[in-house]
């Protein structure tokens, strides 16, 4: 069934991007799976973090979610049924180590072993994602990310999943945008587990970077054949005015946003000429650590949504810059207020290209929150429809001038819980419904349907 939404000039079609290149969607176990407390399972992070009045728009947490954990069967069902061939989803750590360290769950092996089975009997392939921030509580009692132990209890974690899961299992990323879990967890305080201010944030990065590379070698000696990667939120960010100052700043924002966490896996250490203030993160540096955060990872998985405007602020400290809001620059924006820009995507699939050491890149992120609204049982999320056919024109315009860009996942399948904004921004290709667990597949979902199955 060929679907192509009358108001688009859209004409790509998937054997344009190459016969190998992936396409699929992008989930996270803690947005989707609930189930969070059966058998033996952990707490993590966010149970705790939503536990606490305030912490999340109207107190909503993921205990529920959309119920994934019972309901995998039928999603991966649907999933078929829109000619989605490849899947990212998430493990959480305290389903299998409840304790974060020690025993294995064997009813957290069997659930993700019934998935990943699952997945394969339906023709769609597993990528599967080590940490997506579902840190077990019982860690964060010891300090989580800023505590260096997190070396040694991630190095178990990791080895649990490859001897468990490597056989079937090929396709592997090791940490999700570790700058936006240490920042938003460890430095803003505004994702779990609500940490703020550099004596978290400058730990936390170096432990999820050592992290990083020592997950990435645990997966090359556990996993055949496996393809390992590691993925890196991204936005390109530009000058708001046309100053000296502000140029500096995006400099700044783009040394921190960018470059902090793909810079020392290649080899080049942390960008502190452009940020000064990351020099204070040498304290946390033992003799060979540098040596050890490099590995040769087989792809990077580059996540964008948007760009950032910056401008230069005596006011915030440490870095003298700012984002400048996209609600106050007359832009089209999403319901994140997020400015809907696809040269960015662009840009930064350009920007990490240009390093010697990445072989290849696949989009394992991109996607946007919009104002839905279900009538007649229909979803006309014609704003997300466009919004992804226009990133998709900007991917293919990388992979066509030669850039190994090898796939392109939608964030996200279903609407699911959006961390710290809730249930109330809703990414899915298809629409939940979150009382009754209903999924209904939006246009944007049906077009994604179409244009995989041409
Ligand atoms: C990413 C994150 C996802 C999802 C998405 C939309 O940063 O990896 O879990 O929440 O943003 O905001």
């Amino acid at each position: 069934m060929a679907f192509n939404h009358p108001q688009t000039n859209f004409n790509l079609k998937p054997q344009d991007f190459g016969k190998d290149f992936a396409f699929g969607v992008s989930t996270a176990a803690y947005q989707i799976e609930g189930a969070h407390s059966v058998h033996d399972k952990g707490a993590s992070i966010w149970d705790q973090f939503t536990a606490k009045k305030g912490n999340t728009f109207k107190n909503h947490h993921g205990q529920i979610a959309c119920d994934f954990y019972n309901k995998f069967e039928e999603d991966i069902l649907l999933m078929k049924s829109m000619n989605i061939k490849n899947f990212r989803f998430s493990l959480a750590w305290s389903r299998i180590i409840p304790n974060g360290i020690g025993n294995v769950s064997q009813a957290g092996i069997d659930y993700y072993n019934k998935v990943i089975d699952f997945c394969l009997a339906c023709c769609i392939t597993p990528w599967v994602t080590l940490y997506h921030w579902d840190l077990p509580q019982a860690l964060q009692d010891k300090g989580g990310w800023t505590n260096r132990d997190i070396v040694s209890w991630f190095e178990n974690y990791m080895e649990a999943c490859a001897t468990h899961f490597g056989d079937r299992v090929k396709n592997w990323m090791v940490l999700n945008e570790p700058m936006v879990f240490t920042g938003a967890g460890y430095f803003l305080g505004v994702h779990a587990p609500g940490y703020k201010g550099l004596k978290n944030f400058l730990p936390a990065i170096h432990h999820a970077v050592l992290c990083q590379a020592a997950g990435g070698r645990i997966l090359r000696n556990l996993v055949s054949d496996a393809f390992i990667g590691t993925t890196f939120s991204c936005a390109q960010t530009t000058p708001f005015r046309d100053t000296p100052r502000d140029f500096k700043a995006a400099k700044k924002a783009d040394a921190l946003l960018n470059r902090l966490f793909v810079e020392p896996s290649l080899g080049l250490g942390y960008p502190t000429e452009d940020v000064p203030v990351l020099k204070r993160i040498e304290g946390y540096i033992k003799p060979d650590d540098l040596k050890n955060a490099a590995f040769d990872f087989d792809f990077i998985g580059v996540q964008n949504y948007t760009r950032e405007m910056i401008t230069h602020s005596y006011l915030v400290p440490y870095l003298q810059a700012k984002i400048v809001k996209a609600s106050k620059r007359n832009v089209k924006t999403t319901l994140m207020d997020w400015e809907v820009y696809p040269p960015s995507i662009y840009n930064m699939i350009k920007q990490f290209h240009q390093y010697k050491g990445i072989k290849k890149i696949i989009i394992t992120e991109n996607g946007a929150a919009f104002p839905d609204t279900l009538m007649n049982g229909e979803v006309e999320d014609v704003d997300r429809l466009h919004y992804l056919q226009s990133h998709l024109e900007q991917v293919y315009k990388a992979k066509n001038e030669g850039i190994p860009v090898e796939g392109y996942f939608v964030w996200t399948f279903t609407d699911n819980f959006e961390w710290a904004e809730g249930y109330h921004p809703r990414f899915g290709l298809v629409y939940t419904d979150f009382e009754s667990q209903q999924r209904i597949i939006k246009a944007s979902g049906k077009w994604y349907q179409g244009f995989l199955g041409n």
